[in-house]
């Protein structure tokens, strides 16, 4: 299968510049770092141990969230229907998605999956089948974290209507990833909405961060659920 991403996968950093980026944070990795730290807050708030839980990221790209955070779990992998973008991430564990929807991993094989600016490049039903398939490989009662650009935000969707990754891009709305979560049997825990502040800001108030959390109009959100028991 060709994927979308391998035409990218070459030029991927080169391509995802813009001035309006580059002011926010000079160092790219700053984008991965605000989401590690997202992702660890909602793991201290909800009591949850990250270090005996396994990690599965799909649509890794070029592992650049694994290689961050892959330290802080037992177990972290992660899959992309792109070869040519997943060959660019030496350092994690990584594995080839036969198609757009399935995931090549047994059923309950993990206790959190995580999903970063990957919705808003996959389309219609194909949404809801990629979605049933990261409940099947969760364990029952793990945990489904969504990160996606904003709509809502003007900065986030000047960058994005430009960037020529995004050219096929489909923004989603929070209430819309909560509705596809909802759709597929998980119960919404947490949305969490960050990237308000440039790094050099953040870097002074990274508290400001914190208590807009529940403001809609980040450049960015994630959205916590948890995979239902077959029962419940
Ligand atoms: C914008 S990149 C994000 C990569 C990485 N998650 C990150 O945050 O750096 C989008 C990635 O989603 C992958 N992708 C596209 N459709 C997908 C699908 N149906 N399932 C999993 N990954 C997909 C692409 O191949 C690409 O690597």
């Amino acid at each position: 299968m060709i994927a979308e991403f391998d035409e990218y996968a070459p030029a991927y950093a080169e391509l995802l510049q813009d001035p309006l980026r580059d002011q926010f944070a000079a160092d790219p990795n700053f984008f991965h770092e605000r989401k590690w730290m997202v992702i660890r807050d909602f793991f201290a708030r909800h009591n949850l141990n990250i270090s005996t839980s396994t990690w599965l990221d799909v649509g890794c790209g070029q592992g650049q969230l694994l290689n961050v955070a892959k330290g802080n779990f037992a177990r972290a992998v992660g899959c992309d229907p792109s070869a040519a973008m997943i060959q660019s991430s030496p350092l994690a564990e990584v594995h080839h998605q036969p198609s757009d929807v399935e995931l090549p991993f047994p059923s309950n094989s993990f206790d959190f999956v995580s999903a970063v600016c990957v919705y808003h490049h996959v389309h219609g039903e194909l949404r809801t089948a990629l979605t049933q398939s990261i409940r099947r490989v969760l364990r029952p009662g793990g945990v489904f974290c969504m990160i996606e650009h904003n709509p809502w935000n003007p900065v986030t969707q000047r960058i994005v209507k430009r960037c020529p990754v995004d050219r096929d891009a489909e923004l989603l709305a929070a209430s819309t990833a909560r509705r596809l979560a909802r759709e597929s049997g998980f119960q919404i825990l947490d949305t969490t909405n960050f990237l308000f502040l440039p790094e050099v800001l953040y870097r002074r108030a990274a508290w400001l961060e914190k208590a807009l959390r529940h403001t809609p109009m980040g450049g960015q959100f994630a959205v916590f659920c948890r995979a239902e028991d077959a029962g419940e």
